[in-house]
């Protein structure tokens, strides 16, 4: 295995950037020739009706550990697809340089042709995303981060996208701002569960102002795109002010934190601590299935741009429940 300071990040940059190009070109082709009539829209499901693999996703995973291996034989490689094949749900990136992929994220838009799909390359280092790059195809968009290097769509207009200046946090967070969430794959119907849980923390987030005994947000607006690599990617460019979601695994996020975080975003745990107002921020954890991210945001006369960050977040903590997805090793 390499070490750390083996790493030419340079190199590794261009060289995912490349990798993101060609393999978003595959799933490209793919939901094309369906709409030719050939291709398979043939799918298998993994835990539930709502996890499912299809060939594509198998066939760019193994396109993309293939070109990752002759190009560097000693770093570590994690796919969704080579994962979900194993039976140990354990966490498993570690201080060694790694790879990070998820070949096909939002999986079930792109079997009814929504167009928010994409491919997701992250290399970590030390545990942290360093390089991530997100190609969707049927948007042209790549979005894409070095550490260092700022992020950028489509490798010319730098993110976020309003940044002469940066807007500060609305003084009201989280009114005024667009809220993106994730229903995701735990369907169960339990009371108290996830789903439930979730789906109350939707209702305070979106509630009006005095509803909800006084946890009603009135957010601008909720969004639900059925990727929560594009989420993190809308929320580098600023297009969502906030992004909260529970039940992901590390490959549907690596790329997008390290594409918020060099735009300027702030990437935080979704639980809520027991003392939100006052609980001290923390980085979230790559493995811990429970994401908060907050856009870049500027300074306001009141304020830093992390202090509005913040603010959001212990605004989204008070309104939100506490989710169960906890794993080994994380
Ligand atoms: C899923 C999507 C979805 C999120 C799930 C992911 P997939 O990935 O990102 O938005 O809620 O947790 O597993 O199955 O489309 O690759
Ligand atoms: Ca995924």
């Amino acid at each position: 295995m390499a070490s750390s300071a083996d790493v030419d990040l340079d190199e590794v940059y261009s060289f995912a950037l490349d990798l993101g190009k060609t393999a978003g070109k595959i799933l490209d082709d793919g939901w094309r020739a369906r709409c030719s009539g050939g291709g398979s829209n043939k799918t298998i499901e993994k835990d539930s009706a709502v996890d499912i693999v299809t060939q594509t996703d198998e066939d760019v995973e193994a396109f993309i550990k293939q070109q990752i291996t002759d190009r560097f034989p000693t770093h570590k490689f994690i796919g969704e697809e080579t994962y979900a094949k194993g039976s140990s749900k354990d966490y498993l990136i570690g201080d060694e340089p790694t790879w990070c992929v998820d070949p096909l994220d939002g999986t079930v838009n792109y079997t009814h042709i929504f167009p928010m799909f994409c491919v997701s390359i992250a290399f970590i280092v030390k545990g942290e995303p360093v390089v991530g790059v997100i190609n969707a195809p049927f948007l042209n968009h790549t979005f894409s981060a070095c550490r260092g290097k700022g992020a950028w769509l489509n490798n010319t207009q730098r993110l976020p996208l309003i940044n002469n200046p940066i807007p500060p946090m609305p003084a009201d967070a989280p009114k005024g701002c667009v809220f993106s969430c994730e229903w995701g794959k735990d369907r169960k119907d339990k009371p108290d569960g996830n789903l439930h849980r979730k789906i109350e923390s939707f209702l305070n987030m979106a509630g009006e102002i005095g509803g909800r005994d006084g946890k009603g947000g009135m957010v601008h607006g909720v969004r639900s795109l059925g990727s929560a690599t594009l989420d993190l990617a809308y929320v580098a460019m600023g297009a969502f002010d906030i992004w909260w979601e529970g039940g992901c695994w590390e490959w549907d996020v690596a790329a997008g934190v390290c594409i918020v975080k060099e735009a300027g975003g702030l990437v935080t745990t979704a639980n809520p601590p027991e003392n939100p107002l006052t609980a001290r921020i923390e980085e979230a954890r790559l493995g811990s299935r429970l994401y908060l991210a907050i856009r870049p945001a500027g300074d306001a006369p009141s304020e830093s741009a992390r202090e509005g960050q913040e603010r959001t977040v212990r605004e989204v903590w008070r309104r939100v429940r506490q989710l169960d997805y906890s794993r080994p090793g994380a």
